[in-house]
């Protein structure tokens, strides 16, 4: 049976430091996916949160000068403004910190300790404190943190270890069995590709509170509180439901897509399925990994300092503008790389250009042509050839927009709804609606107009996942509100005798 619902995940983002454009990409990429998924008429469920426990947020309150919870109080409060501000429509925002999650994961612990999946043993290795994992001795790459470079601390002690190793057949067959569950494909392969030429270690799950006191308590020892990538991955199966409302859970669960950046592919590719087989939760059906934002050629992070402010942006540019170049820009599994001047190029052509200034002439021509109002049309509109080929055109542009989000291939969908407006400006050198007029052929040129707006309501339909506040002004504009699906293929949705609007300028220069 094919599941008839979607339910799209972020990572949740640690609350060490304020978000970045990186953050603002994951979450607006699963924002886009999931609005897509609600004009297709699909069941959806949209979760982000952030993830509060551990080292970093423990190093981070230290430096701050506040307790842990005041650190994750006062920075939880920048991604959700964030959120708010670029039109996140997330169904729920869960905090690793809330009861509803703790109580969870200490259910899980015990369960999976009473069946002896954890057990207890002396540990003695290595450990980044940026990743917040442990490394074996011949992991290290010139004695650094394999992962991020950084250095690694000599560490002995007593922990609790989850049996992740006996896993590792199973894992190997099983993403060789299903090649949707790790997407692109050569993230796939990277994860095989270590996981059959090293031998898994156990996972140790836990941290003694008398180095880290900030984490969800082991239920089956005071002394220790729970390794924060073990707390934080069940998120995605605690905000939903799991062990407390099953008809929730059994109705989101198994997640359709699992969005990270390419940083935490083995958490989620190694750790997360292995955890879930562990539990008897099927896994996910696709984690997806993107690639990196980058600041010219280096990875943009809040470690290095060269972080593009996405609030800055934003103000500057628009909700909008700052959505659809992020999506347009960056071919989804590759890294992109973020430059002002970028931005305003591409700004210009697509936005200004090319879309606003369709709309801008064709309200402008309803105003002086129509009387400013939508034209009542013959059934004969779309006979003539260039009506039928920009209908065709537009009707291609739903097709590549809907097979676009199947495939993850959404700057392509993009690109096709904007050959599609470039359509529209070409009718109208051809059909010259103001010579038309001129020549008094009133109602050619309400057929004319017609077009270019019917045409318009479709890419706008198309849009409004990545541009929700401009798409839903255009749309105003012709009387219409939030797009539906019935109406992609349908032409002449506009009703005879709207009073047409003015959306003012959509996208100045
Ligand atoms: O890893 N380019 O949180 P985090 C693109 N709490 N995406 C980027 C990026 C960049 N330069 N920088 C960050 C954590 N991201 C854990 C996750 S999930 C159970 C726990 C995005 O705050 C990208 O999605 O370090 C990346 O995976 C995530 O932010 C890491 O956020
Ligand atoms: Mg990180």
């Amino acid at each position: 049976m094919t599941k008839k619902s979607y339910y799209v995940t972020t990572p949740i983002y640690y609350v060490n430091d304020k978000p970045h454009i990186g953050h603002a990409y994951t979450t607006i990429l699963a924002d886009v996916l999931a609005s897509y998924h609600r004009l297709l008429g699909t069941p959806t469920w949209f979760l982000t949160g952030t993830d509060e426990h551990g080292q970093k947020v423990q190093q981070a309150a230290d430096k701050n000068g506040l307790t842990p919870q005041q650190q994750c109080d006062q920075t939880v409060v920048r991604f959700q403004e964030l959120w708010k501000r670029l039109e996140i429509t997330n169904d729920d925002f869960i905090r690793t910190t809330e009861e509803r999650h703790k109580v969870i994961v200490q259910e899980v612990l015990q369960d999976l300790y009473d069946r002896d999946e954890i057990y207890r043993a002396e540990y003695e290795g290595w450990y980044c404190v940026g990743c917040e994992r442990f490394f074996a001795e011949k992991d290290l790459v010139d004695g650094n943190c394999p992962e991020c470079g950084r250095k690694v601390d000599a560490i002995v002690e007593t922990n609790y270890f989850f049996r992740m190793s006996k896993y590792q057949e199973w894992l190997i067959d099983y993403i060789e069995t299903h090649p949707e569950f790790i997407q692109p494909d050569f993230r796939a392969n990277e994860t095989l590709g270590f996981l059959k030429t090293k031998k898994l270690q156990d996972l140790c799950i836990s941290r003694p509170k008398s180095r880290l006191a900030w984490g969800i308590e082991l239920p089956f020892d005071k002394e220790f509180v729970t390794y924060v990538w073990f707390d934080a991955l069940l998120n995605y199966i605690s905000a939903i439901g799991y062990k407390r409302d099953d008809a929730k859970f059994n109705q989101w669960w198994p997640a359709t897509h699992q969005l990270i950046g390419k940083d935490i592919l083995t958490t989620h590719t190694v750790y997360w399925p292995t955890m879930l087989k562990a539990m008897n939760v099927p896994l996910p059906k696709t984690v997806f990994a993107h690639g990196w934002w980058l600041t010219g050629r280096t990875k943009m992070s809040k470690s290095l300092g060269n972080v593009v402010n996405p609030m800055e942006m934003v103000d500057r540019y628009g909700v909008d503008a700052f959505r659809y170049f992020l999506i347009a820009e960056m071919t989804l599994g590759q890294d992109a790389s973020f430059t002002e001047e970028a931005f305003i190029r591409r700004y210009n052509s697509d936005l200004a250009n090319d879309l606003g200034n369709l709309m801008s002439r064709t309200v402008n021509m309803l105003g002086r042509y129509c009387d400013g109002t939508f034209p009542a049309l013959g059934s004969g509109a779309l006979d003539g050839a260039p009506e039928q080929e920009l209908w065709t055109a537009v009707q291609q542009a739903v097709v590549e927009m809907e097979s676009s989000i199947g495939t993850m291939h959404l700057n392509g969908g993009l690109a096709a709804v904007l050959a599609a407006v470039r359509k529209v400006n070409q009718y109208f050198e051809i059909k010259q609606p103001w010579t038309q007029a001129k020549e008094g052929k009133t109602e050619a040129v309400g057929v004319t107009l017609a077009l270019a707006a019917e045409s318009l309501r479709v890419c706008a339909a198309l849009l409004y996942p990545v541009m929700p506040e401009k798409m839903s002004a255009l749309r105003a504009a012709f009387g219409l509100g939030k797009p539906e699906l019935s109406q992609l293929r349908t032409f002449g949705v506009i009703k005879a005798g709207t009073v047409i609007g003015n959306p003012g300028i959509l996208f100045p220069r």
